[in-house]
Order: C-alpha cells, then structure tokens, then sequence
C-alpha cells in the first residue's frame, strides 16, 4: 500500500500506477476558481502509509466555510482540443458503440451489486442498470439478494403476498427456480424476489455444506436461460454477500459520492480478494460507480476526484447524478427508465448500460 504516493483516499487501495493518472487532476473551469477549489499538487502530508488503518479518517482539505453552497456545475469540459471533453469523472468521456442486438440468450454473466453501507444507491442501480438492459434486449434477471427486499418493493411487490422468495430456492431442496422467477413490467427482466425470511437463510446456511456456495447451485439453471443477473447485495458483508460473490462473475461498487463513503472500501476490497482466493477464482471488480453525485459542490467534485485517483479506470466513466427522480420512482414502483424515460437519470443508467456491455458482455 506504501508505494502508493500522491493519495489522500489512502483506505482505498491503490489499483492504479499513480504515472498513469499524472495528467489529473484537469484545467479547471472558471467557475471552480474559488480558494477552496482542488488544488493540482497533493499535500505532502496526505503520505499514504499514514493514514492507512480502516479506522483512519481520510485527509481532506478543511473546506473554506464561507464558500457558497453550491457552484454552477460545469458540465463536459472541454480541453485545449476542443475535439475531447472531458466527462464528470475528469477523463474524456468515451465513444460508447450502441449495443448490438443478439440473436441467441443465455450464458449469462452474473454481476453483484455490493457495499456494505447501505443507502449508497445498490438497489436502485439494480433495477435500472436491468432495465437499461433489457431495454437494450439483452434477457434479465434480477436478484434480490437483501431481506429487507427494496428491489421486490421498487418493482411493485407485496413482500406479504410473495407465495414463495428466493428464501424458499435456497432452502428447500424440491424448489424449482422456475416456481419463484417473477416477470416485472419490464419486457425481458424478470425477478427472483426477497422478503424478510432472507434474514434466517442467513442463520440457517451457517450449518448447511458448501454454504458458500448455495447460490451459486441455485442459479446455475437461470445462466443458460439470461444474458446478465444482476444481485442486489444487503448492506453486510455477511454469509449472504459472501454466497453472491461466490456466485458472481464480477462486482459493481456503488460509491454514494461523500466524504463517508470512501471509508470501509479497504474492507470491502479485502471481502472480494478473500472471495477470490478460496472461493471463486474468476471474481473480479467490474467497476466502481459514483452515485448521488453533485456537480454543484465542491466537496461532490473532491470525492469524485479521490475516487479517480485510487481506482482509475476501474472508476465507470457513467455518474449517476443526485436527483429526486429515483426516489419518485420507487414510489412508483417501476424503473426510472419506464417512470421517466426522457430524464437524466435515465439516460445516466442506459449509458452505465452500454458502459458495461462494452466492457465485459459485448467485449
Ligand atoms: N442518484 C440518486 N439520487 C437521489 N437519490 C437516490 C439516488 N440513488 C438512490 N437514491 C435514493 O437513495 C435511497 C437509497 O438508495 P438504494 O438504492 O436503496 O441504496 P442501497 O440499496 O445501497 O441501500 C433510496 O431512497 C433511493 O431512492
Ligand atoms: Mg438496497
């Protein structure tokens, strides 16, 4: 960890050789000119080895308190080539290929959504990268994998009124994946849904052979049938996360874009590489996502930017926005791309969408 000079999110590891990200951060715009705009050059005292206990705080600049609330945000910034802008993640926003539609389903790739804080934008990027998907017409299933069951709700589900939940699947031998399997009102993805009987599989599982792997078993019909399955993580890095990732391809990180946020990504990180080395060989990051960003504060901008500086280009190019929409939506009981087509947040999950066709469904 010690060789990793130049950032301050030293509890993130450092995945990335630090010359590669020697062009960041970019030319500010005029409108971040303010003394407490992000300066160029790392302070010397933000040293990563310092500061690399999970339960270190992270070095931040103290924010000036007399800076407005919000700036204007600035947008795709363009650079001395007017040809390149550069996107909210301060690297030029590539040119994603629409994807291409597909003849033959099935081989799924199964990709968990995991962070053990909750509220960081897991389910609601379940429901919407899937439906972006499916908009896409790639075949989708979505698993709730979280006993407070928001992703079954945020479809339009009664957990009281669920006959049989993914609970049933793992634990009794003579459920088929078929009986439990719900159609959304999305064509294409479909939904194995959750409620809180989750929470005793939890229990239960602990006494159970090759625990680790009890979803994986259970899935394993489903991979020939669908081209993703996206599992909605709880917010724990408990059996249940462990038995997701055991059965996933791949990990997308939701990063909720605040200070507290990047705290317990080190704990996170060492969970998949447990994961990697005794259970699932195969696992590996797809990306880390910020969420609930906001472009009009500085403090939105300095997270993201920490956030490029340890993970590069792990760090999805998409950022979701901050905005109430989401919220609408799960009230709604639909995904944003059906509740409101045309809004940012929409085209935010469908360009995620193409982002992660291009980097490991298409590619
Ligand atoms: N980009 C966003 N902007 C504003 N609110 C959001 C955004 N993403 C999620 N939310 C809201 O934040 C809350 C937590 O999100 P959720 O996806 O349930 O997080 P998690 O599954 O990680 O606990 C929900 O009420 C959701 O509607
Ligand atoms: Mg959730």
């Amino acid at each position: 960890m010690n060789d990793h000079t130049g950032t301050s999110a030293n509890e993130i590891p450092p995945l990335v050789d630090p010359a590669r990200m020697s062009s960041w951060p970019p030319p500010s715009p005029a409108p971040q000119a303010s003394p407490t705009s992000p300066t160029p050059e790392p302070s010397p005292r933000f040293d990563a080895g310092e500061h690399n206990r999970v339960s270190d705080p992270i070095p931040f600049r103290r924010p000036d308190p007399q800076a407005p609330e919000t700036v204007p945000d600035p947008g795709p910034v363009t650079t001395a080539d007017p040809e390149v802008k550069l996107g909210p993640t301060g690297r030029p926003m590539p040119d994603l290929p629409e994807p291409r539609p597909i003849g033959i389903h099935g081989n799924a790739r199964v990709i968990s959504m995991c962070n053990q804080k909750g509220g960081v934008g897991k389910t609601t990027t379940t429901i919407n990268l899937g439906a972006a998907l499916a908009e896409y017409g790639r075949k989708v299933l979505l698993v709730d994998f979280d006993p407070q069951g928001s992703l079954s709700v945020g479809l339009g589900l009664n957990p009281h009124d669920m006959e049989l939940s993914i609970y049933n699947l793992l634990m009794e031998r003579d459920v088929d994946i078929d009986e439990v399997i719900v159609k959304t009102n999305v064509p294409g993805m479909d939904l194995l849904p959750s409620n809180i009987d989750l929470s005793a599989a939890e229990v239960q599982l602990v006494h159970e052979v090759a625990r680790e792997q009890t979803l994986q078993r259970v899935l394993q019909p489903a991979i020939a049938e669908y081209d993703v399955i996206l599992i909605d993580c709880q917010p724990s890095l408990g059996l249940l996360t462990v038995n997701a990732l055991t059965a996933s391809d791949s990990v997308i990180v939701p990063l909720e874009c605040e200070y507290f946020a990047l705290r317990g990504v080190a704990l996170l990180k060492t969970t998949i590489d447990k994961v990697t080395e005794r259970l699932n060989p195969k696992l590996k990051i797809e990306g880390v996502l910020g969420t609930m960003y906001d472009g009009r504060t500085l403090h939105g901008r300095e997270v993201m930017e920490r956030l490029v500086q340890a993970w590069g280009d792990t760090v999805f190019h998409t950022v979701i926005r901050r905005t109430v929409k989401f919220s609408d939506s799960t009230v709604a009981g639909e995904p944003i791309t059906t509740y409101a087509s045309s809004s940012t947040g929409a085209d935010s999950y469908r360009m995620l969408a193409k982002e992660v066709l291009a980097r490991c469904l298409d590619g």
